[in-house]
């Protein structure tokens, strides 16, 4: 096989996964892709940092512009804005594709990069954006390309899943939980985007522009987080016949083609416990798509977590190996004209 070279930039909770998997299944993954996916370097602050996996120290480096130099496959999993996408944009210029979970950067600069990509005949990957180990940025952009997607519901964020459930389920508090998700590797860096709804809000964005074949600006999603759900909340919500979920929700409010508009929001719902949404437990996630012609299909799974984001990443490098060794032109995002996204709270939701 062709010797493929990966830069990976950034080794937390996923990135240290996706190194350990690369290094255990290189044969598997050169036969899958037909390629050898070397893992040139890594990419981190600090190069002493105690990580979850066992990795050879001589493999990390604080100079992730040198690593990208050369590289057939980048994949960012740092997080965050900067320096994240400049080093994308860099990965991209220099006829790389990239492979990134990272949705606030996709959510506030989607456009540019996928701009970037489509300049220079390269690809962007990121099925980990949303909803972690579970495959959905596939099934909307290329499953579902020849239907109409109506609606979109469900939990996308593990985290503040997680915290609920525990709330719910043996009374705990929020803060004692929230300490428990981040040492699980759930939460994000900064956890105030997951409590706060931000990352379901830009997961959101991700889903619906992928959907309705749009664009969705971030500012045009409706956002509410958990952290003014206490346990009386929780308490009065259980014995009405309910429990609290952070749903986000994204639909088109009409199906004529000369009225068109959408809704995205995101907010703390009463979801009925005879619902099948009530039965998501821990960090899982699960997303109700409502197709025209397809009907009702769910897809339920790991939401977050290091090794089960991994999967999805390891998937994405594959699929841009195949790509790289074919030769191919970039995946392309279909987006037409913008759709006018209406500004809607959570009372209109229907289950
Ligand atoms: P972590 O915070 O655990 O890890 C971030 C890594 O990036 C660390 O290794 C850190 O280095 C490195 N890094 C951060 N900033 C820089 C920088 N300026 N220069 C060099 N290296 C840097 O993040 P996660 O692994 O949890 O998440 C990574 C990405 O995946 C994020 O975009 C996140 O939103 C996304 N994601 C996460 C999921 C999860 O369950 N955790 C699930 C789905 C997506 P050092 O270790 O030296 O500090
Ligand atoms: N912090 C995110 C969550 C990680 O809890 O869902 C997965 O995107």
């Amino acid at each position: 096989y062709r010797t493929l070279r990966v830069a990976l930039l950034g080794a937390g909770a996923v990135g240290s996964q996706v190194a350990a998997l690369l290094r255990r299944h290189a044969d598997e993954l050169a036969d899958r892709a037909e390629a050898r996916l070397e893992l040139a370097g890594i990419a981190v602050r600090d190069v002493d940092a105690p990580r979850e996996a066992d990795l050879p120290r001589e493999l990390f480096t604080t100079d992730a512009e040198t690593l990208i130099v050369g590289s057939d496959i980048v994949i960012e999993l740092m997080g965050g804005i900067e320096p994240a996408r400049t080093y994308i944009l860099q990965a991209l210029n220099s006829g790389a594709d990239v492979v990134t979970a990272n949705k606030a950067l996709l959510a506030t600069h989607g456009s540019e990069i996928f701009d970037a990509a489509d300049q220079v005949g390269a690809s962007v990957y990121y099925e980990a954006a949303a909803a972690g180990a579970i495959p959905i940025i596939r099934p909307l952009r290329d499953s579902l390309a020849g239907d109409r997607v109506v609606r979109i519901m469900g939990i996308v964020n593990g985290t503040t899943n997680y915290i609920l459930d525990r709330m719910d389920t043996e009374g705990a508090e929020f803060a004692d939980v929230l300490a428990d998700a981040q040492a699980l590797g759930y939460a994000e860096a900064d956890p105030t985007a997951d409590v706060e709804g931000y990352d379901a809000a830009q997961k959101a964005a991700i889903l619906a522009s992928l959907a309705f074949h749009t664009s969705v600006p971030l500012d045009a999603v409706h956002r509410e987080g958990i952290t003014q759900v206490d346990k009386a909340m929780m308490d009065a919500a259980r014995h009405a016949g309910y429990v609290i979920k952070l749903l986000a929700v994204c639909e088109r409010l009409t199906t004529d083609a000369a009225t068109e508009a959408i809704s995205v929001r995101v907010y703390p719902a009463l979801v009925p416990r005879t619902h099948p949404l009530a039965s998501v437990h821990g960090a899982n996630n699960a997303v109700f798509v409502q197709a025209e012609a397809a009907g009702n299909l769910m897809f339920y799974g790991a939401g977050a977590g290091g090794v089960q984001t991994a999967s999805a990443v390891l998937g994405d490098v594959v699929s841009a190996a195949r790509r790289h060794i074919a030769g191919g032109v970039g995946v392309g995002e279909s987006t037409r004209a913008n759709l006018p996204v209406v500004p809607i709270g959570h009372v209109t939701t229907r289950y």
